[in-house]
């Protein structure tokens, strides 16, 4: 597969099918990806991949804590409190295209959550990743381990494998060191849900928008 078409067909899945992804492959993939490059060589991303007994032992203990209305404090804001134009336009406009393709009225509160909830199974794919750095870490580092993800996303395509980053986990800080047994100086990131998509899933349709080459290139000598 070329690099391209990887970019290209590369989307953000949100249903999975109920087939296993081989060990061999996920070893795979991290290996490549290793390559991504980073600041100083300094490879600030940790991962831990969960699959079969703890994965399920993770789903079950957030799924209860919901159900309870356990809440816990997020590692980090994912999008600035005041998010301003044109990026609040943008996201307002993919998670409205999201709930239409799905059926969630713009007032449907609840329906909004479940699908939210449905982010803390993986989409129910069977394997899961979690991106941890240490504390320490500053921007670039995060811009790092973003290098780094997009490289496993990437390659997923190769595999005929498909993905969803989701920042979502980091509403669980507390949980994911628990299952994790992160110590007090890794943050966790990131997740990311690796399987098989399933192509009857009306979820996996969306296509999202991109900006026009003019509005977010600014050409200078050339
Ligand atoms: C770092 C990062 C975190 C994300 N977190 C979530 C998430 O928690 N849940 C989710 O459903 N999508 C998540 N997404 C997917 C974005 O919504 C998606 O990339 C964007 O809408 C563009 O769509 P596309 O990936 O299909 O091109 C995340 C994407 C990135 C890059």
């Amino acid at each position: 597969m070329k690099v391209s078409e990887a970019i290209k067909s590369r989307i953000t899945v949100r249903q999975f099918l109920d087939k296993p992804v081989p060990e061999q492959t996920v070893r795979e993939i991290l290996e490549i990806s290793k390559r991504a490059p980073s600041g100083g060589n300094l490879q600030p991303w940790n991962v831990h991949v969960v699959a079969g007994e703890p994965l399920q032992a993770l789903i079950k203990d957030i799924e209860g804590k919901l159900k309870s209305g356990v809440t816990e404090d997020p590692e980090y804001n994912v999008y600035p409190p005041d998010l301003i134009d044109p990026y609040k336009t943008r996201r307002r406009i993919v998670g409205q295209q999201l709930y239409d393709l799905i059926g969630v009225p713009r007032s449907d509160t609840p329906g909004k959550l479940k699908q939210l909830a449905r982010n803390f199974r993986f989409f129910d794919a069977p394997v899961g990743m979690f991106f941890v750095l240490h504390r320490q870490m500053e921007i670039g580092q995060y811009a790092d381990v973003g290098m780094f993800m997009e490289n496993i996303m990437l390659l997923a395509r190769e595999y005929g494998l498909d993905t969803c980053p989701q920042e979502a986990w980091a509403r669980w800080p507390q949980t994911l060191k628990e299952h994790l047994s992160l110590s007090d100086d890794e943050m966790l990131f990131c997740g990311l849900a690796l399987g098989y998509k399933d192509e009857t899933a009306v979820i996996n349709e969306l296509v999202s928008e991109r900006e026009t080459f003019e509005n977010f290139v600014t050409l200078h000598g050339l």
